[in-house]
C-alpha cells in the first residue's frame, strides 16, 4: 500500500502544526517504515530542501499525517537525532539541525543521486550523462562523531598515530628540501621510499621485489584507477568478490568493465565460478576478504593463480589490512606466490598509518612497469614529495617496524574486547574475519532483526555498527545471507568504549 502524505515545503514560520513533509510510503519496499522516513528527511536535508534550523512535525503530527504508528516516528527521528541531522529544543519543537554535515562525504550506492540532466553546454560538447559515474562509495559519516560508541570499518585510531616522529620528519625534510618543492620528481614515486618498500614486504608479505616495480600511488583507490586504466577496454571483464569492495568495484564499472562477481564461501573466492574468458582483471582481498573476512586458502590460490595464467588475465590484490595479523605467523601474500607475474599488488599506508596521507603503493609485474609510469604521469604526475620522504625516513629509522608491532598488539586486545563483550552480552557468536585485520564480522543469530535494522537501533541508542551496505561492501545476490552480517571496526576504540558501545547495543536490541 502507498501513503502518500501532503506535498510542499516547510513553512518557514515556526509552528509545528503547520509543517509538511513531502514522504512517500511504500509497505512493499524491503526497508522498514522507520528507514523510509528517515531515508527520506535526510536526502530533503542533503539536497537542501530542508536548511538548518527548519522546523519539523511534531511525531504525532507526522505518525498523523503519514499513516503510522506514533512509535515508528520516534524511531525515525532518533536516528535522526543521533546521526546528527536534527535536533529538538525542549518545549519549542524538533528542528534541522543548523550545523549541518559536509555532504560531500555522504554519497553512497543507495543515495548518489542520479546525474543531472546534461546543459545544453554539455550536450553541445559531446558530455553526456553515460560517461559520468554512477556510483561511489562512502568512506566517512562526521554525523557519526557524535555517537557514544562508533563501530566503523577501515579507520584507525587517531591516537595512535606517531605524531612526534612524523613531525620531526617532515620538519627535516622541509629543512633540507633545496628546490624538491618546487620541481617535479619521478612519477613512479621517491626512489628512498620504493626502496623502503620493497625491503618490508619481503619479510613482511613474502613479496620479493625490486624497488622499480614499485609505484607511489595516492591510497589503493589511486592503484585501483591506475590498473583500471591500463588494463580495462570498456565491455572487458572484471570479476570481483561477491560480495566486495564498493571502491573498487565502482572504479573498474566506471571504465567500462562488466562485473562479473564470483561467490566467496569460508575459503574466500570459489575459484570454479571463474568466467572462462580471456584478459580478464580480476580484483580480489585473499588476506582479509572485504567485507566478510575470511581468509583464501592456499589451494584456491593456486588455482586462482593458473586461471590468470591460462587466461591471459591480471589479478588486483588489494592487500589493504594485511598488517594485522592476530593468529599463527604472516601469511604470503598472493603475490609472493606469483611465479607468472600475473598479480599487481596493492598496498595502503591508509590503514597502518592514516588515510590523510593518501600514501600506497602498487608493485607492477616487470612487463608493465613502464606503462604503469607512464600512467601515472598521464593521471597525475605522481604523488606529494614531502609525504613520500617523511614516509620513507620514518620506515629506514626502524620506527615504522616498531609502530606496526605497537599497534598490532592494541589492536589485538581491541579486538579479545569485542570478543569477549559479545560473548557476555549476547552468548555464543558466530563471527568471521576475527583473525585478522580492523575489523570482523558478525553473523546475527535466527530471531534477530536485519543488520540494517540492527544498525538504525543501535544508531538511535548512540551506537554505530554497520550493515554491509554502509560498510561499503557491494552485494550481488540478494539471497547470499549478506543482509545477516553486521560488521564492527574495532580498532578505534578503547577497551571500555567498546565495552560501552556493546552493552548499549544490547540494550537497544532489548528494549
Ligand atoms: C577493501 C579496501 N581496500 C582499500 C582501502 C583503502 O583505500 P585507500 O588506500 O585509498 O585509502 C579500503 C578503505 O577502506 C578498503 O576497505
Amino acid at each position: 500500500m502507498m501513503s502518500i502524505a501532503t506535498l510542499g515545503r516547510p513553512s518557514p514560520v515556526v509552528r509545528s502544526g503547520h509543517v509538511q513533509l513531502s514522504i512517500i510510503l511504500n509497505e512493499s519496499e524491503k526497508s522498514t517504515l522507520q528507514t523510509q522516513i528517515f531515508d527520506q528527511i535526510r536526502t530533503m536535508i542533503l539536497n537542501g530542501q530542508l536548511r538548518g534550523d527548519d522546523p519539523l512535525p511534531t511525531t504525532r503530527e507526522l505518525s498523523a499525517q503519514l499513516g503510522v504508528s506514533r512509535n515508528t516516528a520516534v524511531l525515525a527521528y532518533e536516528r535522526l537525532i543521533a546521526e546528527g541531522y536534527i535536533r529538538t529544543k525542549p518545549y519549542v519543537g524538533t528542528f534541522v539541525s543548523p550545523d549541518l554535515p559536509d555532504t560531500a562525504f555522504l554519497s553512497s550506492a543507495a543515495e548518489t543521486p542520479a546525474a543531472p540532466a546534461a546543459t545544453d553546454e554539455a550536450q553541445g560538447s559531446g558530455v553526456g550523462e553515460e560517461t559520468l559515474p554512477q556510483r561511489t562509495h562512502r568512506l566517512a559519516d562526521p554525523n557519526r562523531r557524535r555517537l557514544a560508541a562508533d563501530f566503523w570499518v577501515g579507520r584507525p585510531d587517531a591516537r595512535t598515530f606517531p605524531m612526534k616522529a612524523w613531525s620531526q620528519h617532515i620538519k627535516a625534510r622541509l629543512k633540507s628540501a633545496g628546490s624538491k618543492l618546487t620541481s617535479y620528481s619521478d612519477p613512479a614515486g621517491l626512489l628512498e621510499l620504493r626502496q623502503a618498500i620493497a625491503k618490508h614486504l619481503g619479510p613482511a608479505r613474502g613479496v620479493v621485489c625490486d624497488p622499480d616495480q614499485i609505484i607511489i600511488v595516492g591510497g589503493c583507490q589511486d592503484g585501483f584507477n591506475l590498473v583500471g586504466r591500463l588494463l580495462v577496454k570498456p565491455g572487458s571483464t572484471a570479476v570481483v568478490e561477491s560480495p566486495c569492495y564498493q571502491g573498487a568495484a565502482f572504479v573498474l564499472e566506471s571504465l567500462g568493465a562488466k562485473l562479473h562477481p564470483v561467490p566467496i564461501d569460508k575459503d574466500g573466492l570459489d575459484v570454479t565460478q571463474l568466467p572462462h574468458v580471456k584478459g580478464a582483471v580480476a580484483y580480489v582481498t585473499p588476506s582479509h576478504q572485504y567485507p566478510v573476512g575470511v581468509t583464501m586458502s592456499l589451494q584456491r590460490r593456486i588455482e586462482l593463480l593458473s586461471w590468470a595464467t591460462q587466461y591471459d588475465a591480471y589479478i588486483m590484490e588489494d592487500d589493504y589490512d594485511s598488517d594485522f595479523r592476530f593468529v599463527g605467523s604472516p601469511l604470503t601474500a598472493l603475490k609472493g606466490l606469483d611465479r607468472n607475474e600475473r598479480v599487481i599488488y596493492l598496498g595502503t599506508f591508509s590503514k597502518c598509518m592514516g588515510p590523510g596521507l593518501r600514501l600506497g603503493y602498487v608493485v607492477a609485474p616487470r612487463r608493465l612497469v613502464d606503462s604503469f609510469r607512464r600512467m601515472k604521469m598521464l593521471m597525475n604526475n605522481g604523488q606529494s614529495w614531502l609525504e613520500q620522504a617523511a614516509m620513507a625516513d620514518f620506515m629506514a629509522s626502524g620506527e615504522f617496524g616498531r609502530h606496526l608491532r605497537r599497534i598490532r598488539q592494541l589492536y589485538r586486545e581491541r579486538r579479545d574486547a569485542l570478543l569477549g563483550a559479545l560473548h557476555k552480552h549476547f552468548g555464543e557468536c558466530e563471527v568471521y574475519g576475527e583473525q585478522a585485520g580492523m575489523h570482523l564480522v558478525w553473523k546475527l543469530p535466527e530471531g534477530f532483526p536485519s543488520a540494517e535494522e540492527v544498525e538504525a537501533k543501535g544508531l538511535a541508542a548512540g551506537v554505530g555498527v554497520c550493515s554491509l551496505a554502509t560498510g561499503s561492501a557491494l552485494r550481488f545476490d540478494k539471497n547470499d545471507g549478506g543482509d545477516r552480517l553486521l560488521m564492527f571496526g574495532f580498532v578505534a576504540l578503547s577497551e571500555k568504549e567498546i565495552e560501552e558501545g556493546v552493552s548499549r547495543l544490547a540494550q537497544a536490541l532489548k528494549g
